[in-house]
């Protein structure tokens, strides 16, 4: 099977803004957007895995840009997305990545675990959009990429909160979709199925995880990060121009 991603020449030079680009999944965003010749900036926590990660793509048209960030932080978050306007120019693809999918229990809940799932899973997506919108007019174009999940979609007890903000980005991506569309700016929903981050596979692939993907998905092999980029790169090029509102799902066919 040929595992090099297809060449979009209309991302050549796009400047590309990801929530959560340290590691996982939006790691793989920030190196195949990069490699594709956008210019990539991103924000994240952990600045030796970011560095990591850009010394990789070192060799690229641009080097991507890094912001240590904590996104429970609107005001640093909103600062590090002013900056990359300034410094790089008008984002025109965000991809609003960052989540964190603690287990937990509903009845455990207290008003400052969901202040802090909503500040973390829901909140900066929104105002990043906000952060971002005046430049995408300006540019008369912009692709807007949500991730959501299909934990809620298969009724995951253990992540009832990050539930509730994952499928919020369904009404999201709708709302702005009719919002900006008159301004060629499209807004989609891309839901990974269980993608196998070192994050997933050190802390909760076990034997029993094993099972529910064999028995779940009709394909047999398990979802990559560059599954989920390879989708990301699509919806961000004009080969998807028409395609908006609509949520993608890359999950192996989960049943
Ligand atoms: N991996 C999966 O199986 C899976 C399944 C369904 C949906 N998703 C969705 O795909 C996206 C990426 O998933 P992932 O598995 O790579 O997630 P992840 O748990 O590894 O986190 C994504 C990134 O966000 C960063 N992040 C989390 N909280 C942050 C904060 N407060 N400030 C700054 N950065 C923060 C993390 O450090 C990481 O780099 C998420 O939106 C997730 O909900 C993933």
């Amino acid at each position: 099977m040929n595992s090099k991603p297809a060449t979009y020449l209309s991302l050549k030079n796009k400047v590309v803004f990801v929530l959560g680009g340290s590691s996982g999944i939006g790691a793989d965003f920030v190196e195949a957007f990069a490699k594709q010749g956008s210019k990539v900036a991103f924000v994240g926590r952990n600045e030796k895995l970011a560095n990591e990660l850009i010394e990789k793509l070192k060799n690229c048209s641009f080097i991507p840009k890094f912001y240590k960030c904590d996104i429970t932080n609107l005001k640093m978050l909103e600062a590090s997305i002013e900056d990359c306007i300034k410094s790089v120019g008008d984002i025109e693809i965000l991809l609003n990545n960052a989540a964190n999918d603690e287990r937990h229990d509903f009845k455990d809940m207290t008003h400052e675990y969901f202040d802090w799932e909503y500040q973390t899973n829901l909140r900066p997506h929104v105002f990043a959009i906000k952060a971002v919108i005046d430049g995408m007019i300006r540019l008369g174009s912009g692709s807007i990429i949500n991730l959501g999940s299909i934990g809620w979609m298969r009724k995951n007890e253990k992540t009832v909160l990050y539930g509730i903000f994952k499928s919020s980005m369904h009404g999201l991506t709708n709302g702005l979709a009719k919002r900006f569309g008159k301004n060629r700016i499209r807004v989609n929903t891309l839901v990974p199925g269980w993608t196998m981050t070192k994050k997933q596979i050190d802390q909760h692939l076990d034997d029993e995880g094993e099972k529910k993907i064999n028995e779940g998905q009709c394909l047999p092999d398990k979802v990559q990060p560059h599954d989920i980029s390879n989708a990301a790169l699509f919806l961000a090029s004009d080969e998807s121009k028409m395609i908006t509102a609509q949520s993608i799902i890359v999950d192996g066919g989960w049943t």
